[in-house]
């Protein structure tokens, strides 16, 4: 039987090719780690399933070098400190912290936040209350700079930055329009997270639909996936449009580089595109929560939450993510 405090881990076996499969990790069971000077453990509560543990997986360059083969598959965790010699971090303290697909993890605090008391629940931090919230509200306000009346476009619309990035522009006044995979998830963009219009990039007629829902041009795109969707999107922006590169989940599985949009297109409409890390706004994390536990205190902003019970789950539910099985933040509970 399995000692409870053996620390159970997946690891990468090989580089997927293409959507990842079972077979390109391995579950094992690691000694607890033991914290040193300045380092403390967390037992993990939550792992959030994040496209970005999918370009790591691969050997394209890119802002943090690839997982190693041997090594545990990125994610952002939830958990409890259970041990510290870290004098920032006291054992029953809450954080967020990159502690990968594991039950437990070492920190020296670098990449380590201790959560706000009004987090609640504590998942929330991995999601509209942590990483994903902030990259919808720094991409959409700063990057992107709607205006009343300006209208958005937002892909992967139903997910886990979409949904926010989307509500924020309706709260701030914009014709917000979603775009996301099948009729289910449109429904719930319009329906619950009461977007104008959403638009199923599934189906046949997905190009003249969009272009239906957005009769005078598009002036804010809030990009997370790439391909066809932006090729799509492209054509309608209008001038001075802004592009915020928030992510290119549709060439996540690719092993070479994709070709990318019209140039001419950016020239002609004196378009602005910014791509940003959310790593780089941390200034902007006070404001955010103020914002957003404001917004969905009075019932402005919703979430959803897709939960998978058990580490065993992890690659499941991040191929299920990737494939767009997720209606909201992807999680893991352990
Ligand atoms: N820049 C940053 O700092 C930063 C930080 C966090 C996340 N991101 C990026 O933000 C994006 C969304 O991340 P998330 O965590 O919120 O994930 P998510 O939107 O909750 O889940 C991913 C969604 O992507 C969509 N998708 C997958 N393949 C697609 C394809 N080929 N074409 C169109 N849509 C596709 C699916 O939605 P549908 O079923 O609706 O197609 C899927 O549900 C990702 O690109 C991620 O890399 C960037």
């Amino acid at each position: 039987m399995q000692a409870p405090s053996a620390n159970r881990r997946f690891v990468l076996v090989r580089r997927p090719q293409g959507m990842p499969v079972a077979d390109d990790f391995r579950l094992e069971e690691a000694p607890v780690p033991e914290p040193g000077d300045g380092q403390f453990v967390v037992r993990h509560l939550f792992l959030g399933m994040q496209p970005a543990a999918r370009i790591r997986m691969s050997e394209l360059p890119s802002y943090e070098p690839p997982t190693p083969i041997g090594g545990v598959p990125y994610a952002q965790t939830v958990g409890v400190v259970v041990a510290s010699r870290h004098p920032g971090f006291a054992p029953g303290d809450h954080v967020a912290s990159d502690g990968g697909w594991q039950t437990q993890s070492l920190s020296d605090g670098a990449r380590a936040v201790r959560l706000d008391d009004r987090i609640r629940p504590l998942s929330a931090a991995l999601g509209c209350l942590g990483a994903s919230g902030l990259t919808g509200y720094v991409g959409l306000l700063d990057i992107g700079r709607p205006e009343p009346g300006s209208a958005v476009v937002v892909s992967a619309a139903a997910g886990a930055v979409g949904s926010v990035a989307g509500q924020i522009a309706r709260i701030r006044g914009c014709r917000t329009v979603g775009i996301a995979g099948g009729p289910r998830k449109c429904r719930h963009v319009v329906e619950e997270l009461g977007f104008d219009a959403c638009v199923d990039h599934q189906a046949p007629d997905f190009e003249a639909s969009l272009r239906d829902a957005c009769p005078d041009g598009v002036d804010v795109y809030f990009d997370n996936v790439g391909g066809r969707v932006r090729d799509a999107v492209w054509f309608l922006l209008n001038d001075h449009a802004r592009v915020v590169l928030c992510g290119l989940i549709s060439e996540y599985n690719a092993e070479v580089p994709q070709p990318g949009p019209s140039w001419r297109q950016a020239l002609v409409r004196r378009i602005t595109v910014q791509g940003f890390l959310v790593r780089d706004h941390a200034r902007r994390r006070d404001a955010f929560l103020d914002d957003m536990l404001g917004w969905i205190g009075d019932g402005r902003l919703r979430y959803r939450e897709d939960v998978s019970v058990g580490l065993e789950q992890a690659p499941a539910a991040f191929a299920g993510m990737l494939g767009g099985r997720n209606l909201g933040k992807t999680l893991v509970s352990i």
